[in-house]
Order: structure tokens, then sequence, then C-alpha cells
């Protein structure tokens, strides 16, 4: 028998304790009226985060008098089966360990970040183990679901589930662009939902090479790069960090005045710099603990506490709009245009062609279509993907061959190293670190 379009729809959320749940669950139920939802289940092996974080949802429901039923659930069964979606934003090692990914780098002088640098590489590491675990698991209890991904770090992940599971339905996603393209709209007056852009790369690793605007039906690149210029991006209202990662973006494109750079460069093209800005003692993960995970554990106080409908200050997100956007896409089959991350095949012809990308694509019931450039990009910026996608690869055969030899090379081709002494530290001592929770490597 045919299989039945379903009528309302089961919606898992792993990683369910993170500070995004309440941006994704508002932005759903905010969407409520093309998107029939009749279960969400939380999904976290944390559980001490995950009930908190049910506590908060259930009453964000109650707020909404939405009829939505929760299911909190650290049973991989029950979270599961008979999905139709699962949004994964896993952590592997928790906050905890991000402070160490993001620590340990900076003892020996080098980039400390939770993506980037080798603290993405250690990260990486961790979060293939969980990731591919966790696919498995899916792919017993909901093999026709499909999961919109966006656990970090990306590129790495899409690799890794490309050579375990290649024939998933997953879409890898992430939205750095879509901060970015925010960015510019809101310190210049654009509306950036008339924008088409064209931007190629790696995951955090890329840039525009134009952004076509449909209500002006011109490419408005070359304007905007002079308003960066002259004016400076408006920076006001932003997190400290957030602020500081911008102006090394202004930084960057003062010094390669052509293309917009994903502002992730910055710990590619001036590591000396991030390293200068970063305490050693306080980092990035310091100041989560202290905001978004404490902001968390005060309104669960509070609603058990002094419950007060009005008090609770948690608001739909860019964030959730743009999975929730992906969603609807497929469900709909509306041919909506995302920057996703998928194997390369020809869509940056001069790039190796099993290198996985970072372009636009339009996502409908067939899931992903991606946009081939059609043209070869720079020599400058070739070579600077080349070289962070062979350290991908080799950091990927490393977890599967448990080879200590290829992460040492994929540690030391990190454009954020200096050296092969400083990279060796630094990989054996994240082997101490991270214990069991990477694989064994002889
Ligand atoms: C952006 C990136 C994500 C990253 C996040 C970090 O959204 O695309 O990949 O995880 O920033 O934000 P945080 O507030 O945790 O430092
Ligand atoms: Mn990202």
């Amino acid at each position: 028998m045919a299989q039945q379009k379903k009528e309302s729809l089961i919606i898992t959320i792993a990683g369910g304790g993170s500070g995004y749940t309440p941006g994704l669950i508002l932005t759903m139920i905010k969407q409520k009226e093309q998107f029939d939802i009749s279960e969400i289940r939380l999904y976290d092996i944390d559980e001490v985060r995950n009930n908190d974080m049910g506590i908060i949802i259930k009453f964000l429901l109650m707020k909404h008098k939405s009829s939505i039923h929760l299911t909190i659930t650290h049973n991989p069964q029950e979270a599961f089966e008979g999905a139709d979606f699962i949004f994964s934003q896993i952590r592997a090692g928790g906050i905890e360990m991000r402070e160490q990914d993001e620590k340990v780098p900076l003892k020996y002088g080098v980039t400390g970040q939770e993506t980037c640098g080798l603290g993405g590489f250690s990260y990486g590491m961790r979060s293939m183990k969980s990731f591919l675990n966790m696919v498995e698991s899916i792919q017993t209890y909901a093999q026709n679901a499909w999961i919109l991904n966006y656990t970090n770090p990306e590129s790495i992940i899409a690799e890794s589930v490309r050579r375990r599971f290649p024939d998933i339905k997953i879409i890898n996603a992430c939205d750095m662009t879509i901060g970015i393209e925010e960015l510019i709209a809101n310190s210049f007056g654009y509306d950036r939902k008339q924008w088409m852009p064209d931007y190629y790369g790696l995951n955090h690793f890329g840039w525009y090479k134009s952004i076509y605007d449909a209500s002006r039906n011109e490419d408005i690149m070359p304007e905007i790069l002079n308003k960066i210029k002259e004016k400076g991006f408006v920076l006001e209202g932003l997190e400290s960090s957030w602020a500081e990662a911008y102006k090394l973006m202004e930084m960057m494109i003062n010094y390669f005045p052509e293309q917009i750079p994903n502002n992730y460069l910055e710990y590619y093209l001036f590591p000396n710099k991030v390293v200068e800005k970063t305490d050693p003692n306080y980092t990035r993960a310091n100041r989560i603990m202290d905001t978004k995970l404490k902001k968390i554990k005060d309104t669960v106080a509070q609603i058990q506490n002094n419950p007060d409908l009005e008090a609770i200050d948690y608001e739909t997100s860019v964030h959730g709009e743009y999975i929730v956007d992906m969603a609807l896409a497929i469900l709909n089959n509306k041919h909506d245009r995302f920057m996703l991350i998928v194997p390369n095949k020809g869509a940056i012809p001069n790039l190796r062609q099993d290198a996985v990308v970072e372009v636009p694509c339009y996502v409908n019931a067939k899931g992903v279509e991606p946009v081939s450039l059609r043209e070869n990009i720079p020599d400058f910026h070739k070579g600077l993907m080349e070289a962070q996608v062979a350290a991908e690869k080799l950091l990927v055969d490393a977890f599967f061959e448990n080879s200590y030899q290829k992460a040492l090379q994929a540690f030391s081709l990190n454009q954020s190293v200096p050296n092969a002494e400083v990279a060796k530290k630094v990989l054996d001592e994240f082997i101490q670190v991270n214990g069991d929770q990477w694989v064994e490597l002889n």
C-alpha cells in the first residue's frame, strides 16, 4: 500500500538540553499553521540538562496554548521511533569539553576555538564518535526520517557521515552565512530575504562571490563592500566576542578587498590576533556557562518558585527559523535556497571532487539540489581550501583507521599551526584530555 502523507509530525531534537532549543520550538509554534506537529521529543544523554529544558519547554507550550505533546528522554528508541524529522544539535562532551578544546591549544600559543584550528579537530574526533553512533540508532528506529544536522564541526561530521552512511536522508546546515547576511542587512538597511547570494567554501571557511538582490535585479556585493570599507559594520548591541569577530572580518576585507569572507577565516588568516585577544583563562565556553547556561538554571528556578507566564524571556530565533524553513521546504516541496554542506562533485569545478563544500542549494521534497558555481575559484582561496580539506580528511582517516600518524599529519597541516612540534604537543595533550571520548589512536 502506498504510504499516506502523514497529517501531523513527530519532531525529535537531539541535544534537547541545548540553549538553542527554546528559540527553535518557539519558531515551530509560530509556524503552526504550516508545520503541523503532534509531538516534540527532547533527546539528550545529559539528563539533568534535558530535564531542565523540559521544564522550560513545557512552560512555553502552555504559555502559547499549544497542544503539542512533549516527551523528554535519554532513550534512543523512545526518541527516534516513528520520528519524521530529527534536528541534531548534539555537543559531544558538553560545554566542559568545549572549554578544553579552547584552552589546550592556547597553552601552546595557537588558536583555541570550538570548530576551527586544533580545538575544532579535538571536537571533531569526539563529535564523529557520538554522531555516527546516533545515526546508527536513527537508522534502526527511524529509517525514513530526515536528519537536519547542525552538529559541529560540520565539515568533519559531513565527511564522516558521507563515508559511513552514504545514502541516508541528511541535510548538513550551518547558520553562519545567515548570521553574516543579518549583520550586513542590519548594518546598512537591506532586506536579506531578497538576496540570492553566491558563496563557496568549506564550512566556516568560505567567501561570498556575489549577492544578487531580487528587489533591484542586480549584484549588490560591490556596494556592500564599499559600505563595509567606508563605515564598518554596526556592532552595537552585539555580544562582545561577536563584535570582535566582525572587527577582524573588516580587517580581512581591508587586506583582501574583493570578496566578503566568512568571519571564521580569522582563525586561519589572523591566528596571531585571535590568540592576542583571547584570555586563556576565560574563553567563549566560560562566557556561555555564565550567560546562556546560567539563564537556563535561573529560568527553571523561576518556573518552579514563582511561575509568571510573562517573565520567561525566550524568543523565536534566526537559527530556529532557518531549521524550520528547511523542514518546510522538504514537506511542501518549496525549492527554497539555503547554504548547505554537500559533496563537491563539480559544484566548485577546480576543487577536489571528493571534498565536502558549502554552497547554495535548493531544498525540496527530493532533498538537496546544489548549485554549481561553473567558474573556477581563485588560487588564493583554492590553496587555503585544499590544505583545509586535506587536513580534515586526514583527521577522518585517523578516526576510521585508529591512526596516530594520520592524526599527527592532520594537526600539522592545520593552517593555524606553525610547526609539527606544536602540532604533536597539542595532539598528545588532547589524547589525554579526551580519553575514551576519542577512538584509540595507535
Ligand atoms: C554560529 C556557528 C555555529 C556555532 C555558533 C557558536 O552560529 O555557525 O556553528 O556553534 O555560532 O555560537 P556560541 O554562542 O556557542 O559561541
Ligand atoms: Mn556553524
